[in-house]
């Protein structure tokens, strides 16, 4: 089969590898139509982490099933199945809990397992014609009937839909809220139209790239471009100098001012500034434990100069984490199914395989209008 494969920093190439197969009796085994890049792939990109070279990348999948294993009574061949990125057993401590992002059986020593990304299991990813999923029948989310035309909307199960969601719920965003998010990118946005699902009242979406801010506000969010000055500042007129009842960090570690220098503590402080005491907070962009290619000492330890004393005065709550899409992927199906959500809005590339190269770099660069590429393999 051909599939993208991680050749080393900023190098990815289409390859011919060996098919994709059932391995185990409750596999499944999916033949991709649609595969998005991710902003979680260009942490892998740019070289940031300890990703192998040869790595199939890809956790954003969608396809048909093609061949289920003996051991699988649920999934069928012929189903269109949208792939969580997380890959989780469905038994063990934390999946019974319904926390999948942090399953203990996939990737033994950790918590946590996905398709083809750095430290998450030997899995290989979906950016390729077939896919294996290990436990099949937790791990394929069925879709309805529409499923093959409403691929755009429904291949954003797979990951920014459910993530987004999930920084809203770590943030415990309600009726009524005014909430800071911070990063305009797919899980920036995801995350804003979730709180707006969630009814919030007032939602403040800060970026510096501007063509992402012009979607935030086609969502009925409030851009907050942070070219133009300090966005805590904005974000304090904005809600009457109180600050927001919720906050987000949809850009984690490798935030970076305008200019583009990185500033691993930047977006975490400028969340905690912005929300008022004893609101509460959802991190889901990434911080990493160690990464040798930071800047400065403290970023190479994987250590961020958090503001605890204004976090503690303040009395805030934080959440963080990979989201558990099994928590909320079937819901958001159902909104989708219903017509009452259509996260398809953001897409802006459709591209085959044979271009993601060039798309990859594309959507490193942040040009002007790639905010999100579906592959179609
Ligand atoms: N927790 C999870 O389960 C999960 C899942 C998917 C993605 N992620 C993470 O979420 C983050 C965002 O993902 P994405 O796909 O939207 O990535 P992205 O890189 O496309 O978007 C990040 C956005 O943040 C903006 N940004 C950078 N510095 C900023 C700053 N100082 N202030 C405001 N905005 C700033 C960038 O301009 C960009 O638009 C990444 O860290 C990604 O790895 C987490
Ligand atoms: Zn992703
Ligand atoms: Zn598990």
């Amino acid at each position: 089969m051909r599939a993208l494969v991680y050749k080393g920093e900023r190098q990815v190439a289409v390859e011919q590898v060996p098919d994709a197969r059932i391995e185990a009796p409750t596999d499944v085994l999916v033949r991709i139509t649609a595969t998005n890049i991710c902003g979680s792939d260009l942490h892998m990109y740019e070289g940031r982490t300890s990703v192998e070279e040869g790595k199939i990348l890809g956790h954003e999948n969608l396809g048909q099933v093609i061949e289920v294993g003996s051991a699988v009574v649920r999934i069928k061949v012929g189903d269109w199945v949208c792939l969580p990125f997380n890959i989780a057993c469905g038994f063990c401590r934390n999946c019974e809990r319904g926390l999948t992002g942090f399953c203990l059986t996939v990737n033994p020593g950790m918590a946590g397992g996905a398709y083809g990304y750095a430290e998450m299991g030997p899995y290989n990813g979906g950016q390729a014609e077939l896919l294996r999923v290990p436990f099949g029948d937790f791990n394929c989310l069925r879709l309805p009937e529409d499923a093959q035309e409403r691929q755009d909307d429904y291949v954003m199960l797979a990951d920014i839909f459910p993530t987004g969601y999930h920084a809203t719920e770590l943030a415990r965003v309600s009726p009524g809220d005014s909430v800071a998010i911070f990063g305009a990118g797919p899980v920036g946005l995801m995350a804003a139209y979730s709180a707006s699902l969630r009814g919030a009242a007032q939602i403040l979406l800060v970026d510096h790239q501007r063509d992402r801010l012009r979607l935030a506000e086609k969502i009925g969010a409030v851009p907050v471009d942070a070219n133009e000055g300090d966005p805590v500042e904005r974000i304090m007129e904005l809600t009457g100098g109180r600050g927001a009842d919720k906050g987000c960090d949809c850009v984690g570690w490798q935030a970076h001012d305008p200019s583009g220098d990185e500033h691993p503590d930047m977006v975490i402080n400028n969340v905690v500034r912005s929300v008022r005491a004893t609101g509460t907070i959802g991190v889901v962009g990434v911080y990493v434990p160690s990464d040798p290619h930071s800047p400065d000492e403290l970023g190479r330890q994987g250590r961020v100069a958090f503001d605890l004393g204004t976090f503690f005065q303040k009395g805030l709550t934080m959440g963080s984490g990979q989201a558990n899409v099994k928590a909320y992927n079937r819901q958001l199906r159902d909104l989708i199914h219903a017509g009452r959500a259509e996260p398809s809005f953001l897409v802006s590339h459709h591209v085959g395989l044979d271009d993601a190269p060039d798309a990859y770099r594309h959507f490193d660069h942040r040009d002007e209008g790639w905010t999100k590429v579906v592959l179609h393999p």
